[in-house]
């Protein structure tokens, strides 16, 4: 029988380094059970949808985790044999450096999609790490495109035109778009949400977490009503999630009750491995596929395909 799905035993914990005289303490049992899960997605399907699936990911609260999910989701699910493109919208270009791709000021980028009319085939590079991951990048250029684009002819339907060109062309084969949105409500990330089939919402288990969500969703609901009657908040992601404290238990029960349907099951641990593997150009699927984080987002990129797999059904 495999050791790792035994109860835990000293023999299990002897197994591990420096763990073997501490049976049973709270970090060896996260450590196995970690393996655990690891082994169980190892074995695992992921289903690939029947058609492309359009995220946007989106929360105007700067920091609760949406670039670390984005790239980390879509790491996990090109990982697993699906071709994934994430778009990088948020001038702070920090999925683009987390995904290994240049971005420095001048590449052919996300900016020249939005107001140039450039191809995405044209910008879209191939992430070192992942052959069916690809990105298009974000560049310091985009931090005057909110502005600039108020002036533009289909303003709001500049990211949708031109991923349609791409989805119909050179793209056919895209299982997953993820959209990387900056910590604003401006047209940057109205360009994603007229675009997206669905929103992915990052949420931080800290005091604030939900104040901020009204916001978004009446955003949703406008752009539901005005522009785009197909985008569904379908999921919903804890992240730096801590079960040791009362506070983010209690966060994450409020945000369940709230939203039991698109709130997923698995939580995403706080983990030093994966606020350091953009430091490496590397999301953590790659740095660290053992560490709790990448298993955690291997996880929700299961939770998120079966999910896809049985609404299409
Ligand atoms: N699970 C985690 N464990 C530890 N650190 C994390 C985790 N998730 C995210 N972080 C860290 O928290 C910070 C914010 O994360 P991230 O950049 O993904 O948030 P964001 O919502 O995209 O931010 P912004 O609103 O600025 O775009 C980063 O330094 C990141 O490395
Ligand atoms: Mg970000």
């Amino acid at each position: 029988m495999d050791a790792l799905s035994a109860p835990v035993s000293r023999e299990t914990s002897d197994a591990y380094d420096g763990l073997g005289d501490d049976e049973g303490s709270p970090l060896a049992n996260e450590l196995i059970a970690t393996e655990r899960l690891r082994r169980e997605l190892a074995e695992s399907d992921f289903p690939r949808p029947a058609a492309t699936r359009v995220f946007a990911v989106s929360n105007q609260k700067g920091g609760v985790g949406k670039t670390t999910t984005t790239v980390n989701i879509a790491a996990a699910l090109a990982k697993r044999g699906a071709n994934v493109l994430v778009i990088d919208s948020d001038p702070q270009g920090n999925a683009s450096t987390a995904l290994g791709v240049d971005h420095r000021s001048g590449t052919p980028s996300i900016y020249d999609v939005l107001l140039d009319d450039t191809p995405m085939a044209k910008v879209a590079q191939r992430c070192p790490d992942i052959p069916t991951l690809w990105c298009i990048p974000a560049t310091i250029d985009l931090a005057g495109a909110d502005i600039e684009m108020v002036s533009v002819v289909r303003r709001e339907f500049r990211l949708h035109d031109a991923l349609h060109e791409l989805l119909e062309g050179p793209g056919k084969q895209l299982d997953y778009v993820f959209i990387d949105c900056p910590p604003s409500l401006g047209l940057l990330t109205l360009n994603a949400m007229v675009v997206a089939q669905e929103i992915l919402i990052p949420i931080q288990c800290e005091y604030y977490a939900l104040e901020g969500l009204t916001q978004l969703i009446k955003t949703v609901e406008m752009v539901r009503k005005h522009l785009n009657r197909d985008l569904d908040v379908s999921t919903i992601v804890l992240t730096m999630f801590d079960g040791r404290t009362n506070l983010a238990r209690e966060v994450a029960s409020e945000v369940r009750a709230h939203f039991p349907q698109q709130t997923l099951e698995q939580t995403i641990p706080r983990s030093v491995r994966v606020s350091e593997a953009p430091s490496h150009g590397q999301t953590v699927i790659t740095h660290d596929p053992h560490s709790s984080g990448a298993v955690a987002y291997t996880a929700v990129a299961r939770e998120i395909a079966v999910r896809g797999a049985a609404t299409a059904a």
